[in-house]
């Protein structure tokens, strides 16, 4: 069994009788990369504000570690690392000056801000005031202040926010080193499923505040699953000799979609059309894209 290292059960937060989070249940094994994504306003910070005890849930529980945090917020914390949407720092103050507040609050070793500044790749800017820093930079510092007190779990709330591709690419390797590098499990939030699909193991899909899939990677995929197109010479009586096989064929567009049969069914499906006087021009196999999918899951016009 693997060990697992967040968990929320049946987590809510109402505001004014809305629900901006709903009975969400996530829960993530240790190691994992877990995506949480969600179009805007889909309930990813307000879930992530009770994960880190920021605000308090309306009903419903967030476990970390295998204690409860309501009761254990001070040692849990501890061992967690987060960056909620933008990063704070002092603007006047350098990098290095902005880490050195924070690692005293922590109370590690200075070495450590060596160590973050490397993995952030910061080295050589950390004299500089931060004030000067682009976007990119200050979301790595954000990064880096996440990591310094060596931290179990590390919760990034759209870390990309605002990044150009390659600064994209960069955090995302970063992020991808994390478990296996430093046994660091990570949940990152995102509204692109592109973006976190080739770094997460996990996927968790939340939409006006209910989780509506979580699951593997693998699973979502195979939820993407492939249709039929057959283009024949009478879609309309067609479709009624098809309704045999597959009750819920669709007519689209001229053409008729039907759920992926066997090879064997497709060979019976299309030798009784022909028999029944039909012109069978074309078979085709359809396939959903991740991101097809993952739109029609959330509804695309509200991205
Ligand atoms: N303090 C608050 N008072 C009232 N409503 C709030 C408050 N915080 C959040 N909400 C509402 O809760 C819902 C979820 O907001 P939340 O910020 O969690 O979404 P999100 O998924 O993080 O979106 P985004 O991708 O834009 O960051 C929204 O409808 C928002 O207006
Ligand atoms: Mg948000």
């Amino acid at each position: 069994m693997s060990e697992i290292v967040l968990e929320t059960r049946q987590l809510t937060k109402t505001y004014k009788n809305r629900a901006a989070v709903n009975n969400v249940s996530l829960s993530l094994n240790k190691g994992d990369i877990y995506g949480f994504l969600g179009p805007n306003g889909a309930g990813k910070t307000t879930t992530i504000r009770m994960l880190l005890g920021l605000i308090r849930p309306t009903a419903g529980s967030v476990h970390v570690f295998g204690k409860p945090l309501a009761t254990n917020k001070l040692d849990i914390l501890r061992r967690v690392g987060s960056l909620v949407e933008y990063p704070s720092y002092y603007g006047h103050l350098t990098a290095r000056e902005n880490l050195e507040t924070i690692r005293r609050i922590l109370d590690v070793p200075v070495s450590r801000i060596d160590e973050v500044l490397a993995i952030v790749r910061l080295t050589g800017e950390e004299r500089r005031p931060v004030k000067g820093f682009s976007l990119g930079m200050k979301q790595r510092l954000g990064i880096a202040a996440a990591l310094l007190g060596n931290p179990e779990l590390l919760i990034l709330d759209e870390p990309t926010n605002g990044l150009d591709p390659a600064g994209i690419h960069e955090i995302r390797e970063l992020i991808k080193s994390m478990p296996k590098e430093f046994g660091v499990t990570v949940l990152i939030s995102s509204h692109l499923l592109s973006e976190i699909e080739h770094m997460a193991n996990r996927v968790g899909i939340i939409r006006e505040g209910q989780l509506i899939f979580q699951d593997s990677i693998e699973m979502l995929k195979r939820q993407a699953s492939s249709q039929l197109r057959l283009s024949v010479s009478d879609p309309e009586t067609a479709r009624l000799t098809i309704a045999r096989y597959d009750s819920r064929a669709v007519l689209e567009d001229g053409a008729l979609y039907l759920d992926l049969l066997s090879d064997e069914q497709i060979g019976r499906l299309v030798a009784h059309l022909v028999q029944e006087g039909h012109s069978v021009y074309r078979v085709e196999e359809i396939r959903k894209s991740l991101e097809d999918l993952f739109l029609d899951l959330v509804g695309g016009d509200s991205l």
